[in-house]
């Protein structure tokens, strides 16, 4: 594994997304994945299976403080009086005392964020999240929370893979010491038809996944949390730290990102940042 390491803590930096998993699928998604080796979970009030994740950690028999644990506050519950309610809602679900990342889980602006910011510091400080963030925000809209608001925001979730550039809030994370979460790192299964990632993966006798999962991870301050149902592809992808790639195929890839496909674009989101071509 590799880790990231912010404010003493140390982060897997590959984790298991668990969007679309509901049920039995998401319970023996996510005991599949602990017994894989995965430390670190994603799941969000709007996916609606928090219970089942929950159920999952309890099953697992493995300690809850060795898991990366993160959810989301939906746009729903947002205005302050929902808020903290929806946190406690949410760690019920989960049968945790605390999660170790809440992220606000798209930056829409009919709550105020100094609101918003004000709610998550609240629940921070009072050790119902260990860790505060959000997801979906563009740069200003960091700098606007970070810089005018104070607020502590340590990470951001964004859509991250070999077609689409994140340079700017790439840039932006690192310089303030936070790190950044890749959802979707599989362009939801479409890096397996891509030629240059077939090219690189005949080489290592790897998968086109692995290697977009191992192109990030081995990023700095990068995160990754794949999405897999298969047993085949939850095993696959977590076997992606025996190989390296060099300077020259970090660089192929990341030629790829020019590309710019952006896959999860609903009606709700900001005006996002454009990489310099
Ligand atoms: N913050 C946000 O707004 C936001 C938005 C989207 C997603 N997310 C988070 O990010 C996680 C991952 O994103 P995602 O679910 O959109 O997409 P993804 O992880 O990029 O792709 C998942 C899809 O790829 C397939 N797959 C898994 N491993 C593969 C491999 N090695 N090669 C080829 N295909 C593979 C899966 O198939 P099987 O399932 O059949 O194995 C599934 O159809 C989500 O589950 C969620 O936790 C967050």
């Amino acid at each position: 594994m590799i880790y990231i390491d912010i404010q003493n803590r140390k982060i897997p930096a590959l984790g298991y997304g668990t969007w679309q998993l509901k049920d039995k699928a998401c319970v023996d998604g996510v005991l599949k994945a602990l017994d894989i080796g995965y430390r670190h979970i994603d799941t969000a009030q709007i996916y609606e299976n928090e219970s089942e994740v929950g159920l999952a950690i309890e099953q697992s028999g493995v300690k809850r403080d060795d898991i990366f644990l993160t959810t989301k506050v939906w746009m729903s519950n947002l205005e302050h009086k929902l808020f903290r309610p929806s946190v406690e809602e949410s760690l019920r679900k989960l049968k945790a005392g605390y999660v170790d990342l809440l992220l606000i889980h798209w930056p829409v602006t009919q709550v105020s964020f100094a609101e918003q910011m004000k709610s998550l510091r609240e629940v921070h400080e009072a050790g119902l999240a260990r860790m505060i963030g959000v997801s979906n925000f563009t740069v200003a809209q960091m700098r606007e929370v970070r810089e005018e608001l104070g607020a502590p925001v340590v990470n951001n979730q964004v859509e991250y893979h070999p077609f689409l550039s994140q340079k700017p809030v790439l840039d932006y994370v690192r310089a303030h010491d936070m790190f950044l979460t890749a959802y979707s790192p599989l362009a939801r299964g479409k890096v397996r038809n891509d030629q240059t990632l077939q090219d690189i993966a005949e080489k290592h006798g790897k998968t086109p996944g692995q290697v977009a999962l191992r192109w990030l991870v081995q990023q700095e301050r990068v995160a990754a949390i794949p999405k897999a149902a298969s047993e085949e592809n939850l095993r696959g992808n977590f076997d992606i730290f025996s190989f390296t790639l060099d300077a020259d195929e970090m660089q192929r890839i990341s030629l790829l990102t020019k590309n710019a496909k952006r896959l999860i674009n609903p009606d709700w989101a900001p005006r996002w940042d454009m990489a310099a071509a």
